[in-house]
């Protein structure tokens, strides 16, 4: 039966915002409500979805919420550790009990790291968090500047050295040893309080940092030949160990926790805490930015450490985070979806780990759609960021076919050819698998025209249909707008969802019309004029209506770069407003 194609709009809207999508970060997830709508597009109750990029599995939770089976693959042990931790399917009363039961074990085996005096009655209380800072020194004068306790109430950094005012410059001035500069408890009132470190606290962070338990703390190594090595600057600020991002006190807290998690009898119960354990982890780190105002969250797709951050109490963290993951399976398991349960169940979601270029555990035309993302080229690098969280799963992502552009080091070499060979493997291994007339989905983004034409030919090349069955555009909701008027990589805040068809067998042969060089000039003039307000929401927006029209009239798309849209907006009299990231219209 042919798909019903009316029913897929034209931009599909899916801020990330929901409660599945919110439980466990990993890289550019797709949300759940994004996906759906094409899978109850092109296939039948118990189809067999794949995705065979599948990061976090958000495919695979569509399929399942829409009562498909699906067989999910990627190469990243992360990435399967989060999807079957999602899939696991619990008693709530169960799992509450267990990390309850966890969470007190694990404090027992503390003792009193956590532990501070509160200042209003001396009582001895738990800590909930510590702020801490970098300090810096004057390469003047020679003293110490406790970052902190210089920056303005809207976090702008020092301008001069308090001692001897000469010019701060965080690049160059040396880093000093981070100090507590505040810790914070729940007061006798039960609110909030922030007060001083204390000596009680110094001692229990000297003690922490002493204690035995250090060494067994899981760590992996971030080697040099890692990109987000030198794009992190790691090697400056001796953060080459994973365990190096949690202080000490977190380091035996997460320890003690993760013990205790693994000690839990029952599989899908211990599968779950092992999921909401792994989902603490950027913000049990240093990776946690503190603001004057509120919390900044971590940057996932970088290790950076910011000169304020918090050490927030562990237990706090997994409490909470036991709380999403019930909300998640109320979203995912909930009765709204239960009646289509009779189709497939979480059992019938199978994740493998297996390159793309590779589906050796899918036969032949056995397979009714793909939904897939695959890596956007060179802005991301999973199985590097990855280490952060596999320190703890005991297995590491084998990184020799990631689809990744490398732009440093040894890896950089052929580098890009190498991520067009694995593309166009991936694309024929999807064409291997699907039957015939069926759908493959690809969610892509890149403000680069060459990579966009790579993606392009390898689709045409691996033998689906040169005309796309349908064009969307997925909008996450504003990212960054930081940049936008330089056109450089990385900005594009949409991305575009290119379905393409398996022609049947009769077809094979009419599938011949090749894609055409075209007046690129002419083709973004003509999308520019043809702007409503709705379509100009920013320049990306602009540059997805751009390669929508082009791949239409199948022309090739290696000369339409997200830069060249930018000078043509500006010549069209269009300013981008600084705040919002959005054209101002003429
Ligand atoms: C854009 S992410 C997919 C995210 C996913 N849509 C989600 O919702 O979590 C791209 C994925 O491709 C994976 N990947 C990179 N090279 C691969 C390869 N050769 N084979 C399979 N997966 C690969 C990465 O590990 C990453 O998980």
């Amino acid at each position: 039966m042919a798909p019903n194609l009316e029913s897929l709009p034209e931009t599909i809207a899916a801020p990330r915002t929901d409660a599945i999508y919110n439980c466990h970060a990993y890289l550019t997830k797709v949300p759940v409500a994004a996906i759906r709508p094409f899978i109850e597009t092109f296939t039948a109750p118990s189809d067999t979805v794949v995705d065979f990029f599948a990061g976090s599995g958000m495919t695979g939770l569509a399929a399942l919420s829409a009562g498909r089976r699906a067989v999910l693959s990627d190469i990243s042990v992360l990435g399967q550790h989060i999807a079957t931790g999602y899939l696991a399917e619990v008693s709530p009363m169960a799992l509450r009990d267990a990390a309850d039961a966890a969470m007190k074990k694990a404090r027992a085996a503390l003792g009193e790291l956590y532990k501070t005096k509160r200042a209003s009655d001396d009582a001895v209380a738990e800590l909930t968090r510590t702020v801490w800072s970098f300090t810096y020194i004057c390469p003047a004068c020679t003293k110490e500047m406790v970052y902190y306790e210089h920056i303005s109430l809207s976090d702008t950094p020092p301008k001069a050295c308090p001692s001897c005012s000469g010019p701060f410059a965080r690049r160059t001035w040396k880093r000093g040893e981070d100090v507590p500069v505040e810790v914070v408890v729940t007061g006798e009132d039960g609110k909030l309080t922030p007060q001083p470190v204390c000596d009680f606290d110094r001692r229990m962070i000297a003690a922490a940092a002493k204690d035995r338990r250090q060494k067994d703390v899981p760590s992996l190594a971030i080697t040099d030949d890692r990109e987000m090595y030198s794009r992190s600057g790691l090697a400056k600020a001796g953060m080459t160990e994973t365990a190096r991002f949690f202080s000490p006190r977190n380091a035996i807290a997460l320890l003690e926790l993760w013990k205790a998690v693994n000690s839990t009898a029952d599989e899908n119960v211990r599968r779950k805490l092992r999921f909401a354990f792994t989902a603490i982890l950027p913000r049990a780190s240093r990776r946690y930015q503190w603001s004057a105002q509120r919390p900044l969250n971590a940057q996932n797709q970088t290790y950076y450490i910011a000169p304020v951050y918090y050490e927030w109490n562990v237990f706090e963290l997994f409490d909470r985070k036991v709380d999403a993951a019930l909300r998640a399976d109320a979203e995912l398991f909930g009765s709204r979806w239960r009646p289509l349960f009779s189709h497939a169940g979480a059992k019938d979601v199978s994740y493998e780990l297996a390159s793309a270029d590779r589906l050796s555990h899918l036969g032949d035309a056995s397979v009714d759609y793909a939904f897939t993302d695959p890596p956007f080229g060179s802005n991301i690098f999973y199985s590097d960021m990855s280490l952060f969280h596999e320190a703890w799963l005991g297995r590491t992502t084998d990184c020799t076919s990631e689809a990744v552009i490398h732009t440093t080091g040894k890896r950089k070499i052929g580098t890009e050819l190498r991520y067009e060979k694995l593309l166009r493997g991936a694309f024929a291994e999807a064409f291997r698998v699907l039957k015939p007339g069926r759908y493959m989905s690809v969610v892509f983004s890149n403000s680069s025209g060459r990579i966009w034409g790579l993606v392009q030919r390898a689709l045409r090349d691996a033998g689906f249909k040169a005309a796309p069955a349908h064009v969307a555009i997925l909008d996450k909701g504003q990212r960054s707008v930081k940049g936008l008027n330089s056109g450089s990589e990385g900005v594009v805040t949409v991305d575009l969802i290119l379905t393409v068809q398996k022609p049947t067998q009769s077809e094979m042969a009419a599938n011949a019309r090749p894609a055409v060089n075209g007046d690129t000039l002419a083709l973004i003039r003509e999308v520019i004029a043809d702007l409503s307000v709705e379509k100009a929401r920013n320049p990306s927006y602009v540059y997805a209506h751009v390669l929508t029209k082009a791949i239409q009239k199948h022309l090739l798309l290696d000369d339409l770069h997200l830069g060249d849209v930018l000078v043509a907006l500006r010549k069209a009299g269009y300013s981008i407003d600084r705040k919002s990231g959005c054209l101002a219209i003429p």
